[in-house]
């Protein structure tokens, strides 16, 4: 996995990592599996959303082998994804999910013949403001573990602005008071503590609201920042009081990983699914319900 050596993630230097290991991941892959290409019915790759150069670097990829072998390829959105895995690891049937990573916050639903977005963020990703916050706070970078852990010696909620607007959510408001906060000399933990109450409460409501208008008892959850213990117990006790089931993917089918994008490109080509190369050109901004879903 690419881990930057300080700061964010930079886009040009994330795809050169992806250029440098695609070739050994694969025949290691395959090693493991113990299949040949012969054994490999559709290429499937991530089409989008996400940074230009790195989905760029992998489509590459996956053309050429496609073309070489003579195999289908099909693109696939990497937020439903997400939930095509959810529910086939924890066998739920049709949850909402409630997607919380550094790049994405979204809560999706399935309503025939899409999944629609019923909340986002509105501007940067719920993981994105924490790393944010964790780098002017010299956390490092995937600073919400540890933001996690100074979060439990936080006494004192500090008010930040609660930012739900309708069925969405804006975090960078948040940022610019935390980080003020912190320059003001406040406690670290607090901090820490109240950015967590705040941010995850205002999740919990959307999704909460989601599985009230869409009419869905499940809830499975995806992305890094679902796998904060105390999202996850906000979570756990809003669905108890509306007798709805909390389903959370094992740990490697929770984050970003390969398997999801080879599932839903499964999926999609047993149903039929075709694409054409042309029709491969990636979509930094794919959106959730632009995917006409065919195998539901
Ligand atoms: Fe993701």
């Amino acid at each position: 996995m690419y881990r930057p050596q300080k700061g964010g993630i930079h886009p040009r230097e994330a795809a050169n990592h992806h250029a440098e290991h695609v070739v050994p991941l694969i025949e290691d892959a395959l090693r493991q599996s113990g299949l040949g290409m012969g054994a490999i019915d559709v290429i499937a790759f991530s089409q989008g959303p996400g940074l230009g150069p790195c989905l760029r670097t992998v489509a590459t990829a996956a053309r050429a082998i496609s073309i070489s072998t003579s195999k289908p390829l099909i693109g696939v959105n990497h937020c439903v994804a997400h939930l095509e895995i959810g529910r086939m690891k924890r066998a739920v049937e049709d949850p909402v999910m409630l997607y919380a990573s550094g790049g994405n916050t979204q809560v999706i639903a399935y309503a025939k013949p899409r999944y629609r977005v019923f909340g986002e963020t509105m501007d940067i990703g719920v993981g994105n403001m924490l790393d944010k916050f964790g780098i002017m706070a010299g956390l490092g970078f995937y600073a919400g573990p540890v933001i996690e852990k100074l979060a439990r010696e936080g006494r004192e909620l500090i008010e930040l602005p609660y930012s739900v607007k309708g069925m969405d959510v804006s975090f960078s408001g948040i940022l610019t008071a935390a980080k003020q906060h912190l320059k003001n000399g406040c406690s670290l933990q607090d901090l820490c503590f109240s950015l967590q109450e705040t941010v995850f409460s205002m999740l919990t409501e959307v999704t909460e609201r989601a599985v009230a208008q869409a009419e869905k008892n499940e809830i499975v959850l995806a992305g890094g920042v679902a796998r904060n213990r105390r999202l996850s117990q906000m979570v756990h006790e809003m669905a108890a009081e509306r007798g709805a089931g909390v389903f959370e993917p094992p740990f490697e089918y929770l984050v970003d990983n390969g398997v999801m994008i080879a599932w839903n490109g499964l999926l999609a080509h047993l149903s039929g699914q075709r694409m054409n190369i042309e029709e491969t050109t990636i979509n930094q901004k794919y959106r959730t319900d632009q995917v006409i879903v065919t195998w539901r």
